[in-house]
């Protein structure tokens, strides 16, 4: 991803509001990293994802590179990433390499990553204060380097406090920075949001029964990278039948069979930024009965939860609102039986909806931010009062599994409904529904089978 120079003023913007928040906290060195390639099978790499957060704070997308913010007499920002190399770069493809990746993103000062070993121990010395994240994939590398830049720093100086003695995570700073989207993010995700939208219209129409869970999962890839998608934004969910009922069902070579109900969670992402979007419909296009007494119950729900997805709101109200609407309607089913706030209370509707009405949605599907008022993220905190810019999922369900304590014809439906909601002043807007979400809508599409090309 290499964005015009205008875009890039955003990340220096971000290090800026660190640095000062850095200076809050008595001053100090903050390191972040981005992983080195992992390999998949003998010489073979994963594709490589840059790390959320250094991405954040850079915009810098290669691989094996390092983010370090002076917060001192003078602030400083610099950058330790792969160099140039010819011979590689004729394989694996051009790097920036430190000096154009200096010019370009704007950092003071850019270095070979080689050099980072010998270079930290004496940025150390001196500094009262570490900032880091550890927490996350990259934090047993990442404090045993810590550890030898630390040890390598008080060699070569007296006194206890020559190295950084105090140290904060950083986490908690980013995810409130990460929490709120400004325009250009919130650009890329709604642009991310209809992309998947249209993955999910053409999923819809190329389903039938006799074809696989993983046909519709190539026709959700292809609509994705289509549109420039870089990847999916999490492994795509493709469960038909019994399948549908657990959660994170990856697409398999089951087949749809006629009577079935098809659940599709999948996204893409694009320029670093995640979707998150699921529907459910029948494998012949016609809802049966009981399977559709439960979509609309489903529906309700979100309905439900989304009227109360404002900033009047607290980040809990729409997960409440839901439960209630499910389980009212699994009542009224004869799935349960005994009073609504009864059946609240105990839990009895659990079996039934075992998961949270959403989630954070941004760089990362399961995006940062605490859901309880700041400062503290523990459970005494209140739920979070909900602000313009924030961006969440709103996705409820139901999951019927085989039981002797459940009518037959409900089994194996499993139904989850999920749109992407980006909170306003007034409200929330869902941008996802470029993918209908109504029975009839759906049915409707299912019956437009003909004008899918086969390319
Ligand atoms: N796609 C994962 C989730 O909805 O949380
Ligand atoms: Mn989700
Ligand atoms: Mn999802």
């Amino acid at each position: 991803m290499n964005l015009p120079a205008q875009d890039i003023s955003c990340f220096a913007r971000r290090r800026s509001q660190l640095l000062t928040w850095m200076h809050s906290q008595g001053g100090g060195i903050a390191v972040l990293a981005t992983a080195p390639e992992r390999v998949r099978n003998r010489d073979n790499h994963y594709t490589f994802r840059h790390d959320s957060d250094f991405y954040y704070l850079t915009g810098f997308t290669e691989a094996n590179a390092w983010l370090v913010l002076i917060a001192g007499q003078e602030d400083r920002s610099m950058l330790f990433c792969e160099g140039k190399h010819p011979e590689r770069e004729l394989w694996d493809g051009v790097r920036w390499g430190p000096q154009a990746a200096a010019e370009h993103f704007g950092f003071d000062q850019a270095q070979d990553v080689s050099e980072l070993d010998l270079s930290l121990p004496s940025l150390l010395v001196g500094t009262p204060r570490m900032f880091t994240i550890l927490s996350g994939p990259n934090s047993p590398e990442l404090l045993t380097r810590i550890q030898n830049w630390s040890a390598a720093a008080r060699a070569t100086v007296r006194g206890s406090r020559a190295v950084p003695h105090q140290w904060t995570d950083l986490s908690e700073v980013i995810a409130e920075m990460r929490l709120i989207k400004d325009a250009a993010e919130l650009h890329t995700m709604r642009a991310a949001a209809a992309i998947s939208a249209q993955g999910h219209v053409r999923a819809m129409q190329v389903a039938r029964p006799g074809r696989h869970e993983y046909e519709l999962e190539a026709e959700l890839l292809h609509v994705f990278r289509k549109h420039g998608a870089q990847s999916v934004a999490y492994d795509s969910i493709v469960a038909t039948g019994a399948n549908a009922c657990v959660l994170h069902h990856r697409a398999g070579n089951a087949i749809m069979h006629d009577g079935d109900l098809v659940l599709i969670d999948a996204a893409c992402e694009l320029d670093g930024y995640a979707s998150d979007i699921t529907r459910t419909f029948p494998a012949n296009g016609k809802f049966s009965g009981p399977q559709r007494a439960l979509y609309d119950i489903v529906l309700a729900a979100q309905r439900a939860a989304a009227d109360l997805t404002s900033p009047a709101e607290r980040w809990n109200a729409g997960h409440d609102a839901a439960v209630k609407v499910l389980t009212q309607g699994l009542l009224d089913e004869g799935l349960l039986q005994g009073s609504l706030d009864g059946a609240i209370e105990t839990g009895a509707f659990q079996p039934f909806y075992m998961h949270r009405t959403g989630h954070w949605l941004g760089m990362d599907v399961h995006d940062v931010g605490s859901y309880r008022e700041p400062p503290a993220s523990n459970e005494d905190r209140p739920w979070r009062m909900l602000q313009a810019g924030m961006v969440l999922t709103i996705e409820p369900g139901l999951y019927v599994r085989r039981s002797d304590t459940v009518p037959e014809q409900f089994w194996n439906i499993g139904i989850r409904i999920e749109d992407d909601a980006v909170v306003t002043s007034a409200g929330c807007e869902l941008i996802t529904r470029g993918v209908p979400v109504e029975a009839d809508e759906i049915e409707a599409i299912m019956r437009n089978h003909a004008i899918v090309s086969p390319s």
